[in-house]
């Protein structure tokens, strides 16, 4: 059966210190958790080796969280200024990477070709990609979301092979969502969510579909998750603000 997942997106978000305090408040928390929800952290990637070391602690024998990038070159190595790759996520032992997150796409213009060539280099590398989706108001108010995210879901994922698409994890984030306090409905994120497992029911088959985590983002916090998490194609979340407060991130993992 798939994962339930509940992932934090810092984004450019908390200098060193807040940074270290968030990551410990976290590893104080999951290492005394059993329950079934995979919890991951996406610090800047400053800080990613700093959460690498709080996951590979020695005290414990399992990791306590994943550690995810925000970020990956699609490129392999050399000459690329500032740029950070695949191979170097993967030596620090990170995880797992968000990849096309609609940010990314408005401000570095990122495309869903070049998208595909970034989760290509992750799984490469071992790394999970998690890979967002979503329509901006426009297009919802025009009633385009569905061709939209289908769009955005076939050019970017539809040339991997079953055991490739098998790792990546996706997430359905409608833009007019995400950082505006207004959140897609219960009913409006189930609809997308059985939406895209049909569309990957379609490529790859009834066991891949049922495999894939669907991920909700877009103001997700502690007061929504329960409703939202309630819905059976939602498999968790992909929170932005609400993951910078340890009690509220630990709240929505705990909302399933
Ligand atoms: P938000 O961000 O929870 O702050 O809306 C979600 C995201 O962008 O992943």
């Amino acid at each position: 059966m798939r994962q339930k997942i509940v992932a934090g997106n810092w984004k450019m978000n908390k200098d060193f210190e807040d940074a270290e305090s968030l990551l410990d408040e976290i590893y104080n928390a999951q290492v005394n958790y059993n329950g079934e929800v995979l919890l991951i952290v996406c610090p800047p990637a400053l800080y990613l080796e700093l959460a690498s070391d709080y996951a590979n602690d020695e005290d414990t024998d399992f990791a306590p969280f994943g550690v995810g990038a925000q970020n990956v070159s699609q490129f392999v190595k050399g000459a690329y200024t500032g740029e950070i790759s695949a191979q170097m996520l993967a030596s620090i032992g990170v995880t797992h990477c968000i990849v096309g997150h609609s940010e990314r796409r408005k401000y570095f213009g990122e495309t869903d070709k070049i998208i595909a060539e970034k989760i290509n280099l992750l799984l490469s590398y071992s790394i999970q990609p998690i890979y967002c989706c979503g329509e901006v108001l426009e297009e919802r108010e025009a009633e385009n979301h569905f061709e939209v995210v289908a769009k955005q879901i076939k050019d970017a994922l539809f040339n991997f092979t079953p055991e490739e698409f098998n790792n990546i994890i996706i997430a359905y984030e409608p833009v007019w969502a995400i950082g505006t306090g207004k959140t897609a409905t219960p009913a409006q994120a189930q609809e997308m969510h059985d939406f895209i497992r049909k569309l990957i029911l379609d490529k790859y088959g009834n066991e891949v579909a049922n495999d894939t985590s669907i991920l909700y983002g877009g103001s997700c916090n502690a007061a929504n998750a329960k409703e939202l998490f309630s819905m059976p194609d939602v498999d968790g979340g992909l929170i932005g603000g609400a993951s910078l407060i340890t009690e509220d991130f630990l709240k929505i993992r705990d909302s399933f």
